[in-house]
This record gives C-alpha cells, sequence and structure tokens, in this order.
C-alpha cells in the first residue's frame, strides 16, 4: 500500500510536470494499469491524453488486467481478445493499452461494430509475435485483423512480427497459381475513418499490410521490414477502398511497396522510400471477373532503391471482364538502381505454364510521370507495353531522367500499343 501511494505520488508529480492539475488533491482509483500512464506521460505521447487518464473514467483498457503475460512464452491470445471484448463493449472514445513486453498470439480478431465507441485508441508499445503454428490460424484467417471499426487509432511505436521465417520455405504462390495463402500479418476490412502511425511489421508470413473495403484511411510513420529474399511479403496492400492516404513510411520487403489493386478510388501515397523489393505497383489487374475500376492515383515524393520495378502498372494478359485504370499521376521520384524504372506491363503472366495471348481487357489512361530522376540496373528504363485490344490513352511523360546504372550503354525505351506524349528532358529518348 506504501509503495502504492509512492508510486502515485510520483505520478502525480509527473502529471503535474506535463501540465495537468487533475492530481492536486483529488481522489484517484488505482490499477496496474493506472501506472502504465508513466509510459505515456514520460515519452510525451499525446496519444493518451494524460489529463483524462484516469481509471475512474473506465475507458482504460489495459491487456495485463485481463490476464495478459507479456512473457514470449504464454499464448496471450485470449487475454489480448477478452480485453478487446471490454473495449468494444465501452461507449464513447476507448484506450486499448498493450505495454511493453513480447505478446505471443495466434489469429486476433478485433473486430466490430462497436456500436457506442466514437473512437478506438489502440495504442501498441510492445511486440506481439505470430504463432508460427500454423494449424493455429484458418483457411482465410490473417493473423491481427480490425474489421467493421469506425474511428480507430493504432499507434504506439510498437511492432508486429509475423515470424514469417518458418512459413516462407512452405510458400508455393510464386508457382501456383492456386496455392495456400499463408496468413497476412495485419488486415483492416471495411473500416472508415482510421489512422495508424508509428506501428513497424516485421517478418510477415505473407503480405504485411491489407487493406479490403477501406474508407478515409491515413497511415503514416511506418517502418515494414522483411528480407528481399521472402516471398509474398507485399508491404501495403490496398483493394476496394476509398482515401486513402501512406505517408512518410520506409517499406523494405520481399515483394511489392505498395500495391493497389482493383477498385480504389482516390488513394494519395506521398513520401515513401522503398527497397529492396518490387516497387510500387497498380496490380495486378485483370485477372478476376468483376474487379471495379481503380479511378485517381497520386504517388509523390518517393524514393526507390535497388528494387526490381520502380513504378509500374500491371494487367494480367486474357483478363476475364473489362475494368478501367485511370487518372493515375507519379511525380518528383527518386530512384537508385532500380531494374525497370517506369514499366506498364499489359501481358503480365508471372507463371511459366501461361499460354493465353488474348489481351488485356483493363483500360488504362491518364496517367502521368512527371519529374522522375536517377538510375536505372537495366538498359530498358522506361517500358510502356499496353494492350494491343484496348490501347492505353493518354500517357505522359515530363522531366523524366533515368540514365542506365552500368558502364558504356544509354538507357533505352520500349513501346507497344502507346502514343506517349512527351516534354522536358527525356533519358532514356522516347519511342
Ligand atoms: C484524379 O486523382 C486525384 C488523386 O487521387 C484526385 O484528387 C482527383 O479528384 C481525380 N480527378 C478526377 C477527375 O477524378
Amino acid at each position: 500500500m506504501r509503495m502504492g501511494m509512492k508510486l502515485l505520488t510520483l505520478l502525480c508529480l509527473l502529471l503535474l510536470r506535463i501540465g495537468g492539475s487533475e492530481c492536486r488533491g483529488k481522489k484517484h482509483s488505482r490499477g496496474a494499469d493506472f501506472l502504465n500512464v508513466e509510459n505515456y506521460g514520460a515519452k510525451g505521447d499525446d496519444f493518451l491524453d494524460v489529463k483524462n487518464n484516469n481509471e475512474k473514467n473506465g475507458d482504460f483498457f489495459n491487456v495485463m488486467n485481463y490476464g495478459a503475460k507479456g512473457d514470449g512464452r504464454t499464448d496471450d491470445s485470449k487475454a489480448l481478445m477478452d480485453t478487446w471484448k471490454a473495449a468494444c463493449g465501452f461507449k464513447g472514445s476507448v484506450r486499448y493499452y498493450i505495454p511493453p513486453g513480447n505478446y505471443i498470439v495466434g489469429p486476433l480478431n478485433f473486430n466490430g461494430p462497436c456500436k457506442g465507441v466514437t473512437t478506438m485508441n489502440f495504442m501498441i508499445k510492445g511486440t506481439l509475435k505470430a504463432s508460427t503454428d500454423l494449424s493455429k490460424y484458418g483457411p482465410t484467417d490473417s493473423w491481427v485483423m480490425f474489421g467493421w471499426l469506425t474511428g480507430l487509432k493504432l499507434t504506439g511505436y510498437g511492432t508486429f512480427d509475423g515470424q514469417g521465417a518458418a512459413s516462407w520455405p512452405l510458400n508455393n504462390c510464386p508457382k501456383n497459381k492456386n496455392c495456400k495463402v499463408l496468413p497476412a500479418s495485419i488486415k483492416f476490412v471495411a473500416t472508415d475513418y482510421t489512422e495508424v502511425q508509428a506501428i513497424t511489421s516485421l517478418n510477415s508470413k505473407f503480405f504485411h499490410i491489407v487493406l479490403l473495403d477501406c474508407k478515409n484511411f491515413k497511415a503514416t510513420n511506418l517502418q515494414i521490414t522483411a528480407p528481399a529474399t521472402s516471398p509474398n511479403t507485399d508491404g501495403i496492400h490496398i483493394e476496394r477502398s476509398t482515401d486513402v492516404s501512406i505517408s512518410n513510411s520506409k517499406i523494405g520487403t520481399g515483394d511489392d511497396c505498395i500495391s493497389i489493386g482493383h477498385g480504389n478510388t482516390r488513394v494519395f501515397i506521398n513520401g515513401v522510400t522503398c527497397g529492396p523489393g518490387h516497387g510500387i505497383s497498380v496490380g495486378s489487374l485483370g485477372r478476376y471477373p468483376n474487379e471495379g475500376d481503380v479511378m485517381g492515383l497520386s504517388v509523390t515524393g518517393c524514393v526507390l532503391t535497388g528494387t526490381a520495378n520502380g513504378l509500374r502498372i500491371k494487367t494480367w494478359q486474357d483478363s476475364p471482364d473489362t475494368s478501367v485504370a485511370t487518372n493515375m499521376t507519379f511525380e518528383n521520384i527518386v530512384m537508385y538502381n532500380v531494374a525497370n524504372p517506369i514499366i506498364i506491363d499489359q501481358n503480365y503472366c508471372p507463371y511459366t505454364y501461361c499460354t493465353a495471348r488474348a489481351p488485356s481487357r483493363v483500360k488504362i489512361s491518364d496517367v502521368s510521370f512527371k519529374n522522375i530522376r536517377g538510375t536505372s540496373a537495366t538498359e530498358t528504363a522506361v517500358t510502356l507495353h499496353c494492350s494491343n485490344g484496348l490501347p492505353c490513352q493518354n500517357v505522359r511523360l515530363q522531366d523524366v531522367q533515368l540514365n542506365y546504372y552500368g558502364p558504356g550503354k544509354r538507357a533505352k525505351a520500349t513501346c507497344m500499343n502507346v502514343k506517349a506524349s512527351y516534354s522536358g528532358t527525356q533519358i532514356p529518348p522516347p519511342c
């Protein structure tokens, strides 16, 4: 008890220093979670709204109070889900807290709707480690899922460690079109007004982050890391989503840095560095029936280093349906030693047994590449290979300066089924 008082006094002093006056002469209920405020206050984190941070509001849900151990051995899945049930059932603005520690967990479904919750402040300071026992994951499971939520704020400088190394050798998707898919690390499904800030994703088993049917999604300060050789570890995959912004993030992984799948409207990518990996990619589009259009993409101020592609738009040959990809702008991009810096590929088919020769039925239009500089690891710095069934319309290149990285030879461009328009500097020279 005396110990508790001492800590409380300390905490009050801390709160006073930060500017709150709540401690003066007021009675506080206290529990283990109350003391965790210290972490936030001490780091000047405004996420938790320190002034309002006492338990009497009952809006603070610490996983430690629901039996989590965070000891790197115990399976904490149940504790985290029990905490979620309580938090999701609360009213108003809610705080879900994972303190520092290592939490071994299987699939977690942080699903709503949380009817009374206006803002779900989900703060993770610790490291979640994905169970390596694949039998724990159902066939369509991701690892950590946030679904059907409005007003989710995910932050805290914590880490989602997919512990993928053990399962990468089991992934045969690069060779087999109908492969069994491993769980993605973090998946957002049908969320509205989501903010993700200061989160690390490490060694995902499959994709790192997936957005599906999301609206008003903002992510910033993400760190996404996996080895260059890890299969299908796309950094962020966006599908059927509207008003998405990804900014100021660092993504080095084994597959696409960011991939923009079908059915997306207004996606903004700014200040992202990519590498290693396969670069920023629209697609692949046109693989399945009934795919949605891609309308409105802006990629600005990005740096790509040593990636297999830079800015790529890829659509499958022989697509079952028609769709549209339009209004896409790539501006102020720097590339270092990128193998295919600018590439439109409408004959995409990564499997050796693809034999279809039917053209892609995805119509690409209004694409502009502006101020794209740097070096190409191959001689072909610009590839514009459009569908012979639906030639690209209104493709513009302005101030493109991509020199071949190697000795002696000059960068070149190759074009099919496109009449691009050019202005400003053009290295390589136009086709
Ligand atoms: C084109 O895309 C940008 C960026 O996503 C968007 O802001 C703009 O409204 C779009 N323009 C049209 C005509 O759809």
